[in-house]
C-alpha cells in the first residue's frame, strides 16, 4: 500500500482547530482510495516559541524535509506582539518557505454561487469570479538584503528593507504563472510597479521574454495600484495573476473578499527539487478574536488538503472528491458563522468537518 508522510503544523489560534479537520479529510480519502497517510505533528509559531524558545521547534524543519507534504495552520497573535523581530511567530513560517525553497504560492479565489451574498461586494460585481493569485514567496522585500534598523545618537533612526529579484527568480515564478494559466482560461496578468521600480522593470522584461515560450497564453502587464482597483471593480476580468511577494500578499487578501470569506480560501506553496514539495495552508490567519470557541470555518483548511492531494501527491481525482464534498455541504445549506445568513443552518468547526468527511466517504 502506498503510504504518504504528512507533516502537520497547526500553529496558533484557529490553526489548531481547523487543521485537525483537514487531517480527518485526508484520513477519509485514505480509507476510500486505499492509500495510507502517516501524520506527524510539530510545533510552529507562538506555540513553538512558548514550548521551545524559538518560532520553529527543533526537528520541525527535518520533519518537513522528510515528508511528502506539509499541512500548515496559521501562526501569530497579540500574545507575542512584544517578542523580538527574529523570534516572532511569523518567522517560523518564513523560515520554512525559505529553507524548503517554496517559491510559488498559489491562492485561488473563487466566488461560490451559494455564497455570493456573503461577500460585502455587490452580486453584480463578484458573481462568476474565479481567479488564481500566484505570489512569489521567497524573494523581494521579505528576504532582500540589506535590511535592518540604524539608530542615531540624536534619537532618530533609519530602517531598510530591500526589494531585490534576480532574473532567475523572476523567470521561475513567471513559468509557474504561464503553466497554471495554461491549465485555466489561458490569461495571465503580470502585476508590477514598472512605472516606478527598477525591480519591476526587470520583472516585466523577464516575463515578456518567458511569454515567447507560451504563445497560447494571453499576457497583460498591470500596474499594482490599478490591479488593486480592478479586483474590486471587475474581478471577473482576471484569470491568473502572477506577482512578487509583497504585492501578492496584499492582493491575495483583497481577493479573499471576493470569495465571501477568508475562511473559504486555501493555498499551496510549491517549490523545492522537482517542484513537488508543498506546504498547504488556509489563507486566513489565527483569528485570535474567535480562537478556542469552535466556530472557525474549516473549509479553507480542507480545500488546502485537496490542493495537497492535487499538487504534491498527484491525486487529482481524490482532490476533486474533496472539492465536490465541500460544494455539496454548502448546497445543503450548512454554514459556519463567517458565511452564515438568514435561512441557512449554522454549524461549528467540528460539525462542518463531520459533514464534509461524510460526503467524502460517500463519494467512494
Ligand atoms: C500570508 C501571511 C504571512 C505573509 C505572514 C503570517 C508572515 O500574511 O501568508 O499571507 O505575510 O506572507
Ligand atoms: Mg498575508
Amino acid at each position: 500500500m502506498t503510504t504518504y508522510r504528512i507533516a502537520v503544523l497547526p500553529g496558533d489560534g484557529i490553526g489548531q482547530e481547523v487543521t485537525p479537520e483537514a487531517v480527518r479529510i485526508l484520513q477519509a480519502v485514505g480509507k476510500g482510495a486505499g492509500v495510507g497517510f502517516e501524520f506527524e505533528e510539530a510545533l510552529v509559531g507562538g506555540a513553538a516559541l512558548d514550548a521551545t524558545g524559538g518560532p520553529l521547534a527543533p526537528g520541525a524543519l527535518e520533519l518537513c524535509r522528510a515528508s511528502h507534504a506539509i499541512l500548515f495552520g496559521a501562526v501569530g497573535g497579540p500574545r507575542w506582539d512584544e517578542v523580538a523581530h527574529e523570534k516572532r511567530p511569523e518567522r517560523g513560517l518564513l523560515a520554512l518557505r525559505k529553507e524548503l525553497d517554496l517559491y510559488a504560492n498559489l491562492r485561488p479565489a473563487k466566488c461560490f454561487p451559494m455564497l455570493v451574498d456573503a461577500s460585502p461586494l455587490k452580486r453584480s460585481v463578484v458573481e462568476g469570479t474565479d481567479l488564481m493569485v500566484i505570489r512569489e514567496l521567497t524573494g523581494g522585500l521579505y528576504f532582500g538584503e540589506p535590511r535592518g534598523v540604524e539608530r542615531f545618537a540624536d534619537g532618530g533612526a533609519r530602517a531598510i528593507n530591500t526589494m531585490a529579484y534576480t532574473s532567475r527568480e523572476i523567470e521561475r515564478i513567471a513559468r509557474m504563472g504561464f503553466e497554471v494559466a495554461r491549465k485555466r482560461r489561458k490569461r495571465l496578468a503580470s502585476v508590477d510597479k514598472a512605472n516606478v521600480l527598477v525591480v519591476s522593470q526587470l520583472w516585466r522584461e523577464v516575463v515578456t521574454r518567458v511569454a515567447k515560450d507560451y504563445p497560447d497564453v494571453a499576457l497583460e502587464h498591470v500596474l499594482v495600484d490599478n490591479c488593486a482597483m480592478a479586483l474590486v471593480h471587475k474581478p471577473t476580468h482576471f484569470d491568473t495573476i502572477v506577482t512578487e511577494n509583497t504585492f501578492g500578499d496584499i492582493l491575495s487578501d483583497e481577493a479573499a473578499i471576493l470569495a465571501g470569506s477568508m475562511g473559504m480560501l486555501p493555498s499551496a506553496s510549491l517549490g523545492g527539487t522537482g517542484g513537488k514539495k508543498g506546504l498547504y495552508e488556509p489563507v486566513h490567519g489565527t483569528a485570535p478574536d474567535i480562537a478556542g470557541q469552535g466556530v472557525a470555518n474549516p473549509i479553507a483548511a480542507i480545500l488546502s488538503a485537496a490542493m495537497l492531494l492535487r499538487y504534491s501527491l498527484d491525486r487529482g481525482p481524490d482532490a476533486d472528491r474533496v472539492d465536490a464534498a465541500v460544494l455539496r455541504v454548502l448546497e445543503q445549506g450548512h454554514r459556519t458563522r463567517d458565511i452564515h445568513s438568514a435561512g441557512t443552518k449554522l454549524v461549528g468547526t467540528v460539525e462542518m468537518g463531520d459533514l464534509i468527511v461524510s460526503e467524502v466517504e460517500k463519494s467512494y
